[in-house]
C-alpha cells in the first residue's frame, strides 16, 4: 500500500465534465432526482410516471417510461449533427481496418433488425450472439435492442458446452455467429463450435453466420437452418422503426459465474441500464465530442456491453474495437493502435498492465501516446506498482487514472474517482459514484473498517433478477443482509472513506479479471472418466492475479501421467474455455475434508503457498496434509 495521493491537474479540471464535488451533495440530497436528471440526458418516447419503485429486493426504475436503446445509440445522433462522425473504428487482427459512421451503423442496424424480423423474431424472443470482436457483433446487439429482443452474448472464447448451456437456459430462438475469428494468427472455429453446441439446443430455429474468415476455411451450412449474414442483408430495407419499449423491458441477459456449477443469467432492463451506463461513461470517462475512446474488453463481458457498446454510443463517442490480442503480431500492438488512431481515453484491466510491465517499458519508447488524457482500469484490484507504472509509462504522468469497481450485476460503474474531482491513491477505487450508497459492514450489517461490501440503496442499472430463477436472485444477493445487496467482495474502508477491495469471499476465482466459478471447473474435471473427485483453488499469480490449481483424485485402476494432465486440461478448455484451464494439476489419493464431507479448500491454499497450515480441527483425517505437502 502507498499513501501517495495524486490530485487532478489544473488543466484536466478546467475542461472536466464534472469539476466540483457538489455533485455528491446534490445526489445525496435527493437521489431519485439525481437519477432522473441523468435519465433526462436520454431521449424517451414517453416520460416516466414514477422514478423508482423499491419493493425489496425488487426494483423498477422510470416506471411507465418508454424508450429504445438503439434509438438512443443511433437515431438521436444521426438526426443531430453526428451522422458523419465515426461511431466505430475497427482494427482487425490480421491488420484489416475500417470505420463505420453513425449514419452507416444506423443503416446496418436497421437492415439487420429487419433480417431478424423476417425470421420471425419478435419482442421478448431471446437471441444468442457468439462472435469475435467485430462490428457485426455490435450491429447484432443493437438490432436486437431495436426490436425488443433481449440479446445473450456468449464470449467467443467459450466452447460448445458453455454455449449450449447458455442457449438452453434462455431458449434462444436465433444464434448469430461467424465462420470463425482470428486469435494470434490462428483461426478460432466459432461455427464449428456452434454446430457442436446445437446438437442439443432444440430452441434454435436459425443460425445467422457472418463471414469473417472467408476462403481460408470451410464452413458447413446446414440447409434450412443456417443462413449467411451477407445474403440476408443484401436486399432488405434499411428502414426500421424502433420498438417503443417499456423502461422495464428486458434489454439483455448476460451469464456470470457463481458458487454453483450453473452460470447465472443476469437480467438487465432498458431504461435504468441506459441511464447508468450513459451517466457513468459521461462522468467517469469525461466523454468529449472529439474523444477516440478505447475500452479493450471483449463484448462477451459486461465491460464490453457497458463500455465498448452502450455507454460510448449513447454519448455519441467514437469507440475503438480491436479483434485480437495485445501481443500479435508484436508486443507493441496496443501502442500502435493508440498512436494510429490518436486514442484519448484508454480503459483496460490490471492483468494487461502487469503483462505490459513484464514486457518492459522500453517497448513504449518508439510510440507517441501523448493523445491519451485519461486512463481507466477494471476487473480486479490494481496493485500500486502496476498503477504507478501505468501512470508513468502510458499516462506520461499527466493522465488521471480511474480505478473502477463494479460487476456484471451492477451494470455500470459503482465505485470510482471522478477524474476532475477526486484525488486518487494507487490501489483504491476511492469512493462510490454519486447516487450510489455503498458501505463496508461486519457480519451483523454494522459499518466496519473491514468486512463485506454492500450496496444499501437500489440503483437504476442494477440487475432485476436471475433469468428464470428468482429464488437464486434472492439467495445470492439479498439473503446475507436484510435489504442490502451483497456483492460477494471483501473490502476495507480507510480514514478518508476510500474503499480498498480485497477480493471475493465466495467460491469464485478472478483469473485475469474474469470471474470463474470453482464449481464449474471442478465439475468439468469430474466429467473425465478417470476422475473420482476434484478440488480447485486459486493461487496468487504475478500477471493473472490468480491462477488455477486442481487437486484430482483418480478412480482405482487409473494412474496420474502427463497424458492425463493434458486430457484434463483439455476437458476444461472444451467445457468452459481456455481461460479456465488449470495451470497446475496435482494427483492425490485424498482431499482434505471436514467430518461432514466438505472439501477444505483453505487448507489446499495453505499447502500450495507453503504457508503455515491454519486450523485443522474440523479435518476428518489429518494425515492427508502431510501426503499432500509432499506432492506440492
Ligand atoms: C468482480 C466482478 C465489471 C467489471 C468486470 C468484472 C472484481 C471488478 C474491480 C476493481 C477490485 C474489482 C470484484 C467484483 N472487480 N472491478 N476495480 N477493483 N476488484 O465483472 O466478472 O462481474 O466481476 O470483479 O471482485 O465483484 P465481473
Amino acid at each position: 500500500m502507498t499513501d501517495q495521493k495524486f490530485n487532478p491537474s489544473q488543466k484536466f479540471v478546467q475542461n472536466a465534465n464534472i469539476s466540483s464535488s457538489s455533485i455528491y451533495n446534490e445526489a445525496n440530497a435527493d437521489t431519485d432526482q439525481f437519477w432522473a436528471s441523468q435519465a433526462e440526458r436520454l431521449t424517451w418516447f414517453k416520460k416516466w410516471d414514477q422514478i423508482c419503485q423499491w419493493n425489496p429486493p425488487f426494483a423498477k426504475w422510470f416506471l411507465g417510461g418508454q424508450i429504445n436503446a438503439s434509438y438512443n445509440c443511433l437515431d438521436r445522433h444521426v438526426k443531430g449533427s453526428k451522422g458523419d462522425k465515426n461511431a466505430i473504428i475497427f482494427e482487425g487482427e490480421p491488420g484489416d481496418s475500417y470505420t463505420l459512421t453513425f449514419n452507416q451503423l444506423y443503416t446496418e442496424v436497421c437492415k439487420f433488425a429487419n433480417v431478424l424480423k423476417s425470421l420471425n423474431v419478435t419482442k421478448g424472443d431471446r437471441v444468442t450472439i457468439y462472435m469475435p470482436m467485430i462490428p457485426e457483433a455490435v450491429i447484432a446487439m443493437l438490432a436486437c435492442s431495436r426490436i425488443g429482443a433481449p440479446h445473450s452474448v456468449v464470449f467467443g472464447g467459450f466452447n460448445s458446452e458453455a454455449l449450449s448451456n447458455r442457449i438452453n437456459d434462455n431458449n434462444s430462438k436465433i444464434l448469430i455467429t461467424t465462420d470463425g475469428g482470428w486469435r494470434r494468427g490462428k483461426i478460432i472455429p466459432l461455427k464449428k463450435n456452434a454446430d457442436k453446441a446445437l446438437e442439443n439446443c432444440p430452441s434454435i430455429k436459425n443460425v445467422i453466420v457472418a463471414k469473417r474468415i472467408g476462403d481460408k476455411m470451410d464452413c458447413n451450412m446446414s440447409k434450412g437452418r443456417d443462413l449467411w449474414w451477407h445474403d440476408l442483408t443484401e436486399d432488405i430495407s434499411d428502414q426500421c422503426l424502433p420498438e417503443h419499449l417499456d423502461s422495464e423491458d428486458m434489454l439483455f441477459i448476460l451469464y456470470t459465474s457463481g458458487t454453483t456449477g450453473k452460470p447465472k443469467g443476469v437480467v438487465h432492463t432498458t431504461g435504468g441500464y441506459l441511464t447508468g451506463t450513459s451517466s457513468t461513461h459521461n462522468i467517469v470517462f469525461d466523454a468529449k465530442d472529439d474523444d477516440v475512446y478505447w475500452c479493450t474488453a471483449d463484448i462477451g463481458w459486461i465491460t464490453g456491453h457497458s463500455y465498448v457498446v452502450y455507454g460510448p454510443l449513447l454519448n455519441g463517442t467514437t469507440t475503438v474495437i480491436y479483434e485480437g490480442s495485445p501481443d500479435y503480431p508484436e508486443k507493441d500492438r496496443f501502442w500502435r493502435i493508440i498512436e494510429k488512431y490518436g486514442v484519448t481515453v484508454f480503459y483496460t484491466a490490471p492483468t494487461a498492465i502487469r503483462t505490459f510491465m513484464k514486457w518492459g517499458a522500453e517497448r513504449l519508447l518508439k510510440y507517441d501516446l501523448s493523445t491519451l488524457r485519461l486512463l481507466g482500469t477494471v476487473g480486479e484490484p490494481i496493485n500500486p506498482e502496476a498503477w504507478l507504472w501505468y501512470h508513468k509509462h502510458i499516462g506520461y504522468e499527466k493522465c488521471p487514472i480511474v480505478d473502477t469497481w463494479w460487476q456484471t450485476e451492477t451494470g455500470a460503474i459503482m465505485i470510482s474517482p471522478l477524474p476532475g474531482v477526486t484525488p486518487t491513491v494507487p490501489g483504491t477505487a476511492t469512493i462510490p459514484y454519486p447516487g450510489i450508497s455503498i458501505d463496508v459492514v461486519d457480519e451483523t450489517g454494522q459499518p466496519a473498517d473491514m468486512g463485506y461490501l454492500v450496496i444499501k440503496k437500489p440503483w437504476p442499472s442494477m440487475l432485476r433478477t436471475i433469468f428464470n430463477d428468482e429464488q437464486r436472485y434472492i439467495d445470492t444477493y439479498w439473503s446475507k443482509f436484510e435489504n442490502f445487496y451483497f456483492a460477494g467482495d471483501e473490502a476495507m474502508k480507510d480514514s478518508d472513506g476510500y474503499i480498498w477491495i480485497l477480493g471475493r469471499v465466495d467460491d469464485v476465482l478472478n483469473v485475469s479479471g474474469h470471474r470463474i466459478g470453482i464449481a464449474e471447473v471442478e465439475s468439468a474435471l469430474a466429467r473425465h472418466p478417470a476422475v473420482a473427485e476434484a478440488a480447485v483453488i486459486g493461487r496468487p499469480h504475478q500477471v493473472k492475479g490468480e491462477s488455477i490449481a486442481a487437486f484430482v483424485v483418480l478412480k482405482e485402476k487409473f494412474e496420474g501421467s502427463d497424458v492425463l494432465i493434458s486430457e484434463l486440461r483439455d476437458i476444461v478448455i472444451k467445457g468452459i474455455g481456455a481461460l479456465a484451464k488449470p495451470d497446475q494439476i496435482f494427483f492425490t489419493d485424498e482431499l482434505p475434508k471436514t467430518r461432514s464431507g466438505k472439501i477444505m479448500r483453505r487448507l489446499l491454499r495453505d499447502i500450495t503457498s507453503g504457508q503455515a497450515i491454519g486450523d485443522t480441527t474440523t479435518l476428518a483425517d489429518s494425515s492427508v496434509i502431510d501426503t499432500l505437502k509432499s506432492k506440492c
